[in-house]
């Protein structure tokens, strides 16, 4: 990072922690930092995490303060704005997808496009909406250029903004979409058709990995099995969670 970009973070967060603490704006001496050895912008998957602010991170507002200034790995260059994902703060699911494509890019959403508008049909026709119980996130945080999948170095170097993401929501069950969303979830270079229709776990969350929306606009085969995840998945929160109706108001997609 430049000192530019140190000082902009650190003043971001002295910000923030004087709003959340009683919105008195603290006096501070002037900020004294240098530029990174290394250029932030070369992309290096090893750049220290903002320094150890990601560690220090304790609200969903400043991991994604964090993703907006991020740039560890090379995805950055050609965002226009980065995607850290929304939602309601105590979510029964987090769905995870790939990253964002054009329109997330250009709105700063996630899941705003036809694939997106798939999915919130999926959530909806199972009790489940981004504006009350879930929270929509990616593995990757910025578009990736043509929509290709994101590289396995791109998805290690943004991996710890979904870890932190995850450990602050602390979900009651996460929904990985695609093959990209569950391997980096599990760790593993296991197929997405080995892995699908049975819950497994992370760290203790059950964690559902299913289709991508996108794969079921591609291929009408493959919604008969995504809709046998979402009964799973409905099973599961009836069984975790009293206050879960289950239904949508509106029948199935
Ligand atoms: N596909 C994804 O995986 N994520 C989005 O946010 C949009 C499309
Ligand atoms: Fe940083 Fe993730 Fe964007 Fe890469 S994709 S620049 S790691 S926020």
């Amino acid at each position: 990072m430049t000192a530019e970009e140190k000082k902009k973070l650190a003043l971001f967060l002295d910000i923030t922690d004087d709003r959340l603490r009683d919105g008195y704006k603290r006096f501070r001496e002037a900020y004294q930092f240098s530029d990174d050895a290394a250029p932030a912008s070369s992309g290096d998957p090893e750049a220290p995490y903002l320094n150890g602010f990601l560690a220090e991170a304790d609200t969903l507002e400043t991991v994604a303060g964090l993703i907006r200034l991020c740039t560890a790995c090379s995805l950055h260059r050609d965002r226009s704005q980065a995607v850290p994902g929304e939602g309601v703060s105590q979510p029964l699911v987090l769905v995870v997808g790939e990253g964002p494509g054009a329109d997330e890019d250009l709105t700063g959403r996630p899941f705003v496009g036809k694939a997106g508008q798939l999915l919130d049909r999926m959530l909806a026709s199972i009790g489940l909406f981004r504006d009350k119980n879930c929270f929509i996130a990616n593995v990757v945080k910025c578009r990736s250029p043509n929509n290709r999948e994101p590289l396995p170095e791109e998805a290690a170097a943004c991996g710890p903004f979904l870890a932190r993401q995850i450990a602050i929501l602390k979900p009651r069950v996460i929904l990985s979409a695609g093959r990209i969303a569950a391997q980096a979830l599990l760790e593993t270079a296991a197929s997405l058709g080995s892995l699908r229709g049975r819950f497994t776990e992370y760290k203790g969350i059950p964690l559902l990995p299913t289709y991508h929306p996108s794969a079921l606009l591609r291929d009408e085969s493959k919604k008969r099995p995504a809709w046998e995840d979402l009964k799973l998945l409905r099973v599961k929160l009836s069984e975790l969670d009293q206050t879960y109706a289950g239904e949508a108001a509106g029948g199935t997609p």
